[in-house]
């Protein structure tokens, strides 16, 4: 596959979709650039993720599944495709976050990662740039009370969890201090994305977001 395959992934709030709007805008030119997500990357996927996040309960099991489901058709139907045609697909979340969310925080363990990949049939990104953030960094200057502690472990785990998946395979991810400004955080995302891309022997990413001077030279 002659394409390109980035996908971000995080906590919650770690600024993925402006990071993802950046990327894809200094991508954009001379290749075909597509900007997708899970889960709700295709019409059945939207579906779906209203079934997930906008419905009654529904069992662990059942929710690892959706994901799934979702996953699988987005990558057949959509993100193959693109990179079948050579496109550039930059991604928000992937397996990651089902291993994360639904294998780790809901504790249905490694089977989670095994459903992904054969839904996906075995489809890795070239590479998976973690955004990664200290929960709630030294913005609160008082004692938490019992469900803030709770959510801030929540937090703390999700993070924890996501720092042990780059850490296994640490050529195919980047971490990035997500609690640098935008323009620090797309600079470094460019970086890791040309060493990528490189790596590939595709061309770089020319100019763009890096932290330029508004007011350019004279
Ligand atoms: P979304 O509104 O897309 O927010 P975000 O900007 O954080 O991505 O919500 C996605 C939510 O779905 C997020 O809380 C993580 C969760 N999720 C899973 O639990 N498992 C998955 O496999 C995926 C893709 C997402």
């Amino acid at each position: 596959m002659s394409g390109f395959f980035v996908v971000f992934e995080g906590g919650d709030g770690v600024g993925k979709t402006t990071q993802i709007d950046r990327l894809a805008q200094a991508m954009r030119g001379d290749r075909e650039v597509v900007v997708t997500r899970e889960p709700g990357g295709t019409p059945l996927g939207q579906q779906l993720r209203q079934a997930i996040m906008h419905g009654d309960h529904v069992a662990p099991r059942a929710e690892a599944l959706l994901y799934a489901a979702d996953r699988a058709h987005h990558i057949a139907t959509k993100v193959r495709p693109a990179l079948e045609r050579g496109a550039v697909v930059v991604q928000d979340r992937y397996i990651d976050s089902s291993i994360v969310y639904q294998g780790g925080a809901r504790g249905l363990g490694e089977e989670v990662e095994r459903i992904s990949t054969w839904g996906t049939e075995g489809l890795l990104p070239d590479l998976t740039v973690l955004l990664d953030m200290e929960p709630g960094e030294g913005r609160l200057d008082r004692e938490l009370d019992r469900v803030e502690r709770e959510t801030g472990e929540y937090k703390a785990l999700i993070r924890q969890a996501f720092l042990d998946l780059a850490r296994r395979e640490p050529e195919r991810y980047v971490v990035i201090d997500a609690a640098q400004s935008i323009d620090a955080v797309a600079g470094h995302v460019r970086e890791a994305v040309n060493v990528a891309l490189g790596a590939k022997g595709l061309p770089g990413v020319a100019g763009g977001n890096l932290a330029v001077e508004p007011w350019g030279t004279p």
